[in-house]
């Protein structure tokens, strides 16, 4: 497969924002601003908390607005005693599509670790949907020079044993923890040459169609300012954004900004 079919993705992840109703109002808005070209040229999803999660699919669904619902967790077993957790099952009978794993918010405060986001990828798979699989470094491995062996080493134990065909469906995103909300992105050419291992190592893992496949997003401080350039690099094929993603006529402009 050739660049050129990587449809970049623009996903906005709220995290613990917006009740439902927000959620509503903020899609109205949103899809408002988005013309059939905008749609055409990016895919968008929206992560909103799983309380919101259904009043989305409804307005979604009920205007025939072609934006991807995505959640920002799961659990990896259908069902069963697990107080709290949300399944990948019920996510797919929501019409979800896209379902972030491991991200470095969920590695800090709740106990994530590769095993565990190993096992929540294939449950995302088994289920129909897509993981997002987010990998990413903090200040002192960055500043020691291994950010490339950590995240490689992230991502090959998130997709260990994950058949080539699944894989090449996966969403990669790229997320320096030191950029995330901290309004300082990593520059292009950091974010190319780490984008460019993780392909690479992809394609030596589970074969070079599955490489030239998997999107990789850039995420962490993206804005309309910078998008466009990270959207412009040969291995970045999308965004995670959060911050930037909370306002509908912000994220609008950070889709509507791609126009050519
Ligand atoms: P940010 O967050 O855009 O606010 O830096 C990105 C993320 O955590 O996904």
């Amino acid at each position: 497969m050739s660049t050129l079919t990587r449809k970049p993705l623009v996903s906005g992840n709220w995290k613990m924002h917006h009740t439902h109703l927000d959620a509503i109002a903020f899609v109205q808005k949103f899809a408002f601003s988005l013309t059939v070209e905008d749609h055409r040229r990016t895919e968008v999803s929206l992560h909103p908390p799983f309380t919101a999660l259904r009043s989305v699919q409804t307005v979604l669904d009920a205007d025939r607005i072609p934006v991807a619902l995505g959640a920002q967790d799961v659990h990896w077993e259908d069902k069963g005693a697990y107080t709290g957790e949300i399944s990948a099952l019920m996510l797919a009978k929501l019409n979800v599509t896209y379902v972030i794993v491991g991200h470095s918010e969920r590695r800090q405060h709740f106990g994530e670790t590769d095993e565990t986001v190993s096992k929540k990828v294939r449950a995302v798979l088994a289920a129909g949907m897509i993981p997002i699989v987010c990998v990413g470094e903090g200040e002192a491995e960055r500043d020691a020079g291994a950010t490339e062996s950590l995240v490689v080493g992230q991502l090959r134990a998130a997709l260990a044993g994950v058949a080539p065909e699944a894989v090449a469906k996966v969403v990669v995103a790229y997320e320096p923890i030191w950029a995330i909300g901290t309004g300082k992105a990593a520059t292009p050419d950091d974010a190319q040459s780490v984008a460019a291992a993780l392909r690479e190592s992809v394609a030596v893992d589970h074969g070079t169609g599955s490489g030239n496949s998997i999107r990789i997003q850039y995420g962490g401080s993206v804005t309309a300012d910078n998008l466009g350039e990270m959207l412009g690099l040969p291995d970045v094929d999308g965004a995670l954004v959060g911050g930037a993603s909370l306002d509908a006529e912000v994220f609008a402009g950070l889709v509507t900004g791609l126009r050519g």
